[in-house]
């Protein structure tokens, strides 16, 4: 492994190892036994888009390994004012030891790891966003145990969260089913690509996606830079939301999991964010450890 750009490059056995490493490092912060894997190592971080999570977990990540974290608004890099990104990519690697992008084009991303000599890793784009899909999955373990048998279903936009789950939940052996209207389904390659490897259905049908899940998912439905789109998206997304009456058709004991930031009252009522609130937190704290194993694998 040498990048992470997208859940469709890793093998099922490297997902499962860096879940393993992320599960190890976990133990080591809570019980005082932090190693320092990635002493003088730098990591610059390029953010065109927020973030809360992405951004303070690869900061506290880098600190926590003994390393440093550079924080790099696009809008101050010379990347703005429209220097390339295979220029930025050879420079960048000159100085540093590795590379986060939040960014919109997954070709972007792609560029600087094909122009670059160093790690590169996909902090979402509107493509993919695997490393909140590694957070999920570690989640998904600690409180299920395992993978086997589990039915991940994902609620709305097939935006760079379906996509990533699509892949990791299929990879790691779990059935997985979406519900979104037909015009929001996930890329169409990675439609491809479930239908063929893995137990995989996509409908408009909410009932029929949700019957039965062990983990149920879900995510805005106006993601960064479609702001512009909200109204529109609401009408359209009306009848997928999480709420008592969807949950019911889940296991009696599902959870429900969400990347955040959330809108209540639009993806997720009030009442099965706050039921679920411990899943949801515990996952976003899952952002570091899982982060820190990507970033242990890639760079120490
Ligand atoms: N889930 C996630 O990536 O959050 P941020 O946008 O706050 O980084
Ligand atoms: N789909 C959302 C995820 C945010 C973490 C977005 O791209 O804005």
């Amino acid at each position: 492994m040498k990048h992470l750009l997208k859940m469709a490059d890793l093998e099922s056995g490297e997902i499962i190892n860096l879940l393993n490493l992320a599960d190890q490092l976990k133990y080591e912060k809570k019980h005082g036994l932090m190693k320092k894997h990635l002493e003088g190592k730098t990591l610059g971080m390029i953010f065109q888009k927020a973030s809360t999570r992405t951004r303070v977990s690869f900061e506290v990540g880098m600190y926590e390994l003994g390393g440093y974290a550079l924080f790099l608004s696009a809008n101050d890099l010379q990347i703005g004012r429209g220097e390339p990104i295979q220029d930025t990519a050879r420079v960048l690697s000159r100085y540093l030891d590795g590379i986060m992008i939040r960014t919109y084009k997954q070709s972007d991303v792609e560029a600087l790891a094909e122009h670059g000599s160093i790690p590169i890793i996909n902090g979402l784009t509107d493509y993919a966003h695997p490393c909140q899909a590694l957070a999920d999955l570690m989640t998904i373990r600690e409180y299920k145990g395992g993978f086997k048998g589990l039915k991940l279903c994902f609620v709305g936009d097939g935006n760079n969260m379906a996509n990533s789950l699509i892949v990791g939940g299929i990879k790691c052996g779990m059935s997985v089913s979406i519900a979104c209207p037909k015009a929001y389904r996930p890329d169409a390659d990675i439609m491809k690509w479930a239908s063929e490897n893995g137990d995989f259905v996509c409908t408009d049908d909410i009932e029929t996606a949700i019957k039965d899940a062990d983990i149920v998912y879900t995510d805005v439905w106006a993601s960064m830079g479609q702001e512009g789109e909200a109204e529109k998206r609401k009408k359209a997304f009306a009848g997928y939301q999480l709420n008592t009456q969807t949950m019911s058709w889940a296991k009696k004991d599902a959870m429900v999991l969400h990347c955040l930031p959330a809108h209540r009252g639009e993806e997720i009522t009030e009442e099965v964010f706050e039921a679920h609130a411990n899943e949801i937190f515990d996952e976003a704290e899952n952002r570091l450890h899982a982060q820190k194993a990507v970033l242990v694998t890639l760079m120490k």
